[in-house]
């Protein structure tokens, strides 16, 4: 079976653990700090403090920003389920606009038009492959006193104007779940504005407390349990370095897809790489022509499994979702997103595939797609 996703941990690194595992010292420790000072750097000496996922970062973020009740976020509904969740849980209300047709990155005429008094922060994802234009989302956040959370999840190593995802703006996470650009397993990182901010998420992450003149310790809020262990942590920075060769391998395979998909019609890709544009690629997702094919995306991908090609959906529109729902949206309300989530297949990228294996995907999808048309 051809997976999916699939991290490569070299045996170097798998040492590299065994040494933190017999030091006696495993969760957060010297590794977080080494991790959080090289990801500092790759984001030009901003602070970055490590967590154990993106989705505990996002949620800190939010707090970090003073978001909570009565505020409204603006997001885009073409997301993972992390984004709807966190701005709920912090008491927020999500406000849902829809992507743009190609990129699927938040559109911004639509959040320019979306904001109102209660509205606090915008909360955009970047898509493998192309970038929001940070000079308009910042600009745009900046003339209406908005703060700006980049979920970086899909896009670390990409880079805007000759600078690394992170290393501008205002407060960006990056995930390193195993089917990311880099792992540590599970963990995620929040990078911030100064070294004020870059306390307050230590104190945030854990617990909320604080540690008193006398030796004891307060807590003043309900702070949550995000430390990442140092197993983690070691891991991450193993990935961090080797990052620049993942994401060249990663490029390859997908020049190659853009190739071979030439030769497998009616199939919408996304925007095509082009040199010096410095994109780095999570993931490659093609939308079906559903309509002239005779046949569900779940037959679709079923057919690819039997042929040993393993798939996925990313991702169902947020805003139709049971919680998305519950905040009044509907089904025609963001048609981009909706078209998207209804036609959208993840085909397998990772390292350690070959340019043959992305062959082999394309000549499966085009002999399934043949017979659903000819169905
Ligand atoms: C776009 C996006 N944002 C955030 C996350 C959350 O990442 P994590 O699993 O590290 O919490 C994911 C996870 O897949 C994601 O795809």
């Amino acid at each position: 079976m051809l997976k999916f996703a699939s991290p490569r941990l070299d045996e170097e690194t798998i040492e590299a653990v065994a040494a933190v595992l017999r030091s006696g010292h495993i969760t957060s420790g010297p590794w977080v700090e080494r991790f959080e000072h090289d990801l500092s750097s790759f984001c030009e000496g901003r602070p970055a403090r490590v967590l154990t996922s993106a989705t505990a970062a996002i949620e800190v973020a939010l707090q970090l920003a003073g978001i909570g009740p009565g505020d409204e976020v603006i997001t885009c509904s073409q997301s993972f389920f992390t984004v709807l969740n966190m701005i709920v849980k912090v008491g927020a209300t999500p406000v849902f606009v829809d992507c743009e047709p190609v990129t699927r990155n938040l559109d911004l005429e639509q959040a320019r038009a979306r904001i109102g008094p209660r509205t606090r922060a915008i909360m955009p994802t970047h898509w493998p492959g192309s970038l929001m234009d940070l000079d308009a989302l910042y600009g745009l956040a900046k003339a209406q006193g908005l703060r700006v959370i980049e979920d970086a999840a899909l896009v670390i190593g990409s880079r805007w104007r000759g600078h690394n995802v992170g290393a501008v703006g205002d407060l960006v996470t990056f995930s390193f779940h195993p089917n990311k650009n880099m792992t540590a397993i599970e963990g995620g990182a929040l990078v911030v504005n100064d070294a004020t901010e870059a306390r307050r998420v230590e104190t945030l992450r854990f617990h909320g407390i604080e540690r008193l003149a006398d030796g004891t310790r307060d807590v003043a809020f309900p702070g949550g349990k995000f430390n990442l262990p140092d197993v983690n942590a070691r891991i991450g920075l193993a990935q961090l370095a080797r990052l620049p060769a993942f994401l060249a391998h990663r490029r390859a395979l997908v020049e190659r897809y853009f190739e071979r998909f030439l030769t497998v019609p009616a199939c919408e890709l996304p925007p095509r790489p082009s040199a010096g544009d410095g994109m780095s690629w999570n993931m490659f997702c093609v939308l079906l022509p559903l309509p002239e094919l005779r046949m569900s995306r779940k037959a679709f991908r079923d057919a690819l499994a039997a042929r040993g090609i393993a798939t996925g959906v990313s991702y169902e529109a947020l805003h139709l979702s049971t919680l998305g729902r519950r905040y009044g949206y509907q089904r025609g309300d963001l048609p981009q997103a909706e078209r998207i989530a209804a036609s959208t297949v993840t085909l397998p990228l990772h390292v350690d595939m070959t340019l043959e294996d992305v062959d082999r995907v394309c000549a499966a999808c085009a002999e399934v797609l043949e017979q659903g048309r000819a169905a």
